[in-house]
């Protein structure tokens, strides 16, 4: 599964609100359409999102913004605006506190992930280094892949979750466990493969991590979806693997 392109502008964006060095933020989060060479038969578009960390514009309500996405994501595709969506591709950090006063602040972010599940039909995601995950508490139709794969829908999917960096800290792996769980993700070959970590792109500008992208180098193909560090350009080729960054972003994908 190849991305053979990405349009420069999006083509919706929604008002949120996020915390800031001191204040409130008022951002604009982006909606792309990237086209592919290949979904399965009757999927005619999967979304891939990460770092939605923010909340909805309005306060009163103040719901976590994944969870207003959702139903942004439900009205564009009832006002026909995105064709029908099957799956989301979820690849974390999902969370801002409601007084929007901490940078990076870690959270629960189930409320999320169960919204993207009551509007669509598949969500499978790995969570982001800032995401805690009430597994007790998630609907049916999520699966979080971590050092895992899965077949759904006929495509196959890898992920792991968190990023490299000391254990135990909330969702760090040493670089030698996460290499592991990569290669455990990526051992059936996925056409997808997912995780919050950025690889280091072919760009100076797309950041990530050098082991990482040395990693994929030498790896059999696959889409890489990825988030955590911001890219300005979301797309890169590494060896045979190409990565889609969507860090503070969402891309629906289709033929
Ligand atoms: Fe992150």
């Amino acid at each position: 599964m190849k991305i053979i392109s990405v349009e420069t502008s999006p083509f919706h964006e929604m008002p949120y609100r996020s915390s800031g060095r001191g204040e409130t933020r008022y951002n604009n989060l982006p909606f792309f359409i990237a086209k592919t060479d290949f979904l399965p038969d009757g999927v005619d578009a999967i979304v891939a999102l990460a770092d939605l960390q923010g909340r909805e514009n309005d306060a009163t309500t103040n719901r976590l913004m994944g969870v207003a996405v959702a139903d942004e994501l439900k009205t564009l595709e009832e006002l026909g605006l995105i064709p029908r969506v099957s799956m989301i591709l979820s690849a974390g950090d999902l969370y801002d506190r409601p007084e929007l006063n901490k940078l990076g602040a870690t959270g629960d972010v189930t409320d999320v992930l169960n919204a993207f599940a009551s509007n669509f039909p598949i969500v499978v995601a790995v969570n982001g280094n800032h995401d805690i995950v009430d597994a007790k508490g998630l609907v049916e139709n999520i699966t979080i892949l971590d050092g895992a794969s899965t077949t759904i829908e006929h495509l196959s999917i890898g992920g792991v979750c968190g990023i490299t960096g000391k254990e135990p800290r909330h969702q760090r792996k040493s670089p030698e466990n996460f290499r592991k769980a990569l290669i455990a993700a990526m051992a059936k070959s996925p056409l997808v493969t997912m995780m919050h970590q950025t690889p280091k792109g072919e760009l100076d500008t797309q950041i990530g991590d050098e082991s990482t992208s040395e990693f994929l180098a030498s790896s059999r193909k696959t889409l890489v979806i990825a988030g955590h560090c911001h890219w300005q350009d979301l797309l890169c080729s590494i060896g045979d693997c190409q990565v889609l960054n969507v860090d503070s972003r969402v891309v629906v994908i289709t033929k």
